[in-house]
């Protein structure tokens, strides 16, 4: 009877699968992706079905215990376990899939969104595309006036930013631990670095708010500075962000 049982093309089987199952799931490492887990398993049941069909002695011997199931008067109990069991384990995994669970939603903040093509700051329309800093020409024209810019920029900075953005510009001012986001770090090549000086200027004039949708759901603390720093004053800290951490803003390459 037993070794009828484990030699039956059924039983065969399902073993096949349940051992596939379990070395993918804890012998192969490091862990394939639950994608690739379903490819492999979708892949060898396609293979086995192939198989089972292939000749009509492993059909009959295939389905012949199911139909025994099915239709044998004396199996009537076992028959209403195997049909109640089928929904109920459905349940069960349904059940668990629902529960509340206190992992963090899987959603990305976008850090650097596509900036808008224009703004508009105290009524004047700013095209972000064609816009230059006014004052990055004398970096090379006119060190001096450069340097005095760059003074006005450190002074709008530590009256405004430094609270948050750190006296380093490491974003390790006295408000960010309470922050998240983190305030940007300037020195880290992954903020300014890679920005150009008229994105620093539309984050820095619209702030957590002027930022799109899909850099939500969290409310950055980035206030929006038009309206307490001019336009000039914005140009200037920019200045000094750059000139401070010793970046090259990005150009249009
Ligand atoms: C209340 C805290 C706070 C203050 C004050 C603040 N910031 Fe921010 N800032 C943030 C936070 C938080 C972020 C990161 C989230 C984001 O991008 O909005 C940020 C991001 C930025 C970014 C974007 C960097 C990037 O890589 O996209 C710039 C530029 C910036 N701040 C400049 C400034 C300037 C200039 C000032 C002062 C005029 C200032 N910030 C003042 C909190 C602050």
């Amino acid at each position: 009877m037993i070794k009828k049982i484990i030699t039956h093309i059924l039983f065969i089987n399902a073993l096949i699968v349940l051992v596939v199952v379990l070395f993918l799931q804890y012998a192969v490492k490091p862990e394939i992706p639950q994608s690739v887990f379903s490819f492999y398993i979708i892949a060898l049941v396609v293979g086995l079905i192939l198989f089972v069909t292939s000749t009509t002695k492993n059909m009959q011997e295939f389905w012949a215990p199911i139909k025994t199931l099915l239709t044998n008067e004396r199996l009537f109990i076992l028959r209403w376990l195997v049909m109640l069991s089928i929904p109920a384990v459905i349940a069960v995994f349904a059940g668990f899939s629902l529960l509340p669970s206190n992992q963090a939603p899987l959603v990305l903040r976008v850090i650097h969104p596509a900036p808008p093509g224009e703004i508009n700051f105290g009524g004047k329309t700013i095209n972000l595309r064609i816009a230059v800093n006014p004052y990055r020409e004398y970096e090379t024209a006119d060190p001096e006036k450069f340097a005095e810019h760059v003074e006005l920029g450190r002074k709008v900075y530590y009256e405004n930013c430094h609270y948050c953005h750190g006296d380093f510009l490491d974003g390790k001012g006295p408000f960010a631990t309470a922050l998240d986001p983190k305030p940007a770090n300037f020195q880290d090549v992954g903020t300014i670095a890679q920005l150009q000086e008229t994105y620093v200027f539309w984050r820095v004039a619209k702030g957590g708010p002027g930022l799109p949708n899909e850099s939500m759901p969290w409310q950055t603390a980035m206030p929006a500075w038009e309206g307490i720093l001019s336009e000039n004053d914005i140009w200037d800290v920019t200045l000094f962000l750059y000139k401070a951490t010793n970046h090259p803003p990005r150009t249009w390459e």
